[in-house]
């Protein structure tokens, strides 16, 4: 019996939850001077509270296709989810989108405070960046500095976070489609790409196979956050974890709200072709991430 996408999600968000509790449990590491417990705390609160580890699921699926071993891509797969959950604890705050709610638990600011939520962000990520330069994460410097430095660039001022300013603006401008597609390229798209590749630089795989799950990250990337303003227009918080109606709540421009749901629904369509398209000469290796292309558009949380 073959195993369903739903259980190798489930099997993968495990393994990533079992991995960062033991990642936060650690004590002093050489280095270190002392680790505040109501730091641990929230910061465990915005890493262990659920999550669908999705982009760590990409990375170890992206090396799967060059055979890089599970427990080496896991390292970078983590480090990622750490950055991701950063990227999630500041975005509630509110300075920014002001939720109350993230994976169906109060946010981390909420819990604790506001203060010691931004510290718990600034100290996810680079946490994120302590676990890609160790060892674990590949024997081979340079690969950890590839991982590293592609990392820095879709995490900050040119990726994730130049995307989280654009996504501001967009709340008091009146953004076309052209610069909604910018941001979300940048606040979603580019750590998603980085998922995709980051399995391509462990496993050294050649320009071409790279220029692949380049493609193929861009496109997942952009019908993810499609598929986010889609469902925060058309589902529930019970569903979703979090908040709904919170894009138009702010006036926020989105491509839902410019160009309507069944146009946004046949974006996504044909951005399952083009992912299907990008993966053909992976060949049968590559069922998972086709699978999981189709799992990112029909998403119900
Ligand atoms: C939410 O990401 C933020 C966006 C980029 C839209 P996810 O939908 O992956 O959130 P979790 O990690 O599963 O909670
Ligand atoms: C979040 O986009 C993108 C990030 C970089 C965190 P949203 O603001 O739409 O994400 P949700 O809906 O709060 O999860
Ligand atoms: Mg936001
Ligand atoms: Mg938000
Ligand atoms: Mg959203």
């Amino acid at each position: 019996m073959t195993t369903s996408l739903h259980q190798k999600l489930e099997a993968n968000a495990t393994a990533v939850h079992q991995r960062l509790d033991s990642t936060m449990s650690l004590q002093l590491l050489a280095g270190e001077i002392d680790r505040p417990e109501r730091l641990v705390d929230a910061m465990r609160h915005g890493l262990l509270n659920g999550g669908k580890r999705l982009r760590p699921f990409l990375v170890v699926q992206s090396a799967a296709l060059f055979d890089v071993e599970a427990e080496q891509a896991m390292q970078t797969a983590c480090a990622l989810e750490c950055l991701h959950s950063y990227s999630l604890v500041h975005d509630d705050l509110p300075a920014m989108d002001d939720d109350d709610l993230r994976r169906g638990k109060p946010t981390v600011h909420k819990a604790y405070d506001e203060a010691t939520a931004i510290l718990a962000g600034d100290a996810l990520l680079t946490l994120s960046f302590d676990l890609l330069s160790d060892p674990a994460c590949h024997p081979d410097p340079q690969i950890r500095a590839e991982l590293t430095n592609r990392l820095a660039r879709a995490s900050g001022l040119g990726g994730m976070i130049g995307g989280q300013m654009l996504d501001l603006a967009a709340e008091s401008g009146d953004p076309d489609e052209a610069e909604i597609r910018l941001l979300q390229r940048m606040k979603t798209g580019a750590l998603i790409k980085f998922a995709c590749v980051a399995g391509g630089v462990l496993g050294q795989a050649d320009a071409e196979e790279m220029a692949r799950l380049e493609r193929y990250g861009e496109t997942i990337g952009l019908a993810f956050q499609l598929a986010d303003d889609l469902l925060d227009v058309t589902s529930d918080a019970e569903t979703m974890g979090k908040a709904v109606g919170k894009d138009a709540g702010r006036g926020k421009g989105t491509l839902v709200g410019i160009l309507g749901i069944p146009r946004v629904e046949s974006l996504l369509a044909e951005a399952v072709e083009e992912a299907d398209a990008c993966l053909a000469d992976f060949g049968d290796k590559a069922q998972v991430l086709r699978e999981t292309a189709r799992f990112i558009v029909d998403r119900k949380n």
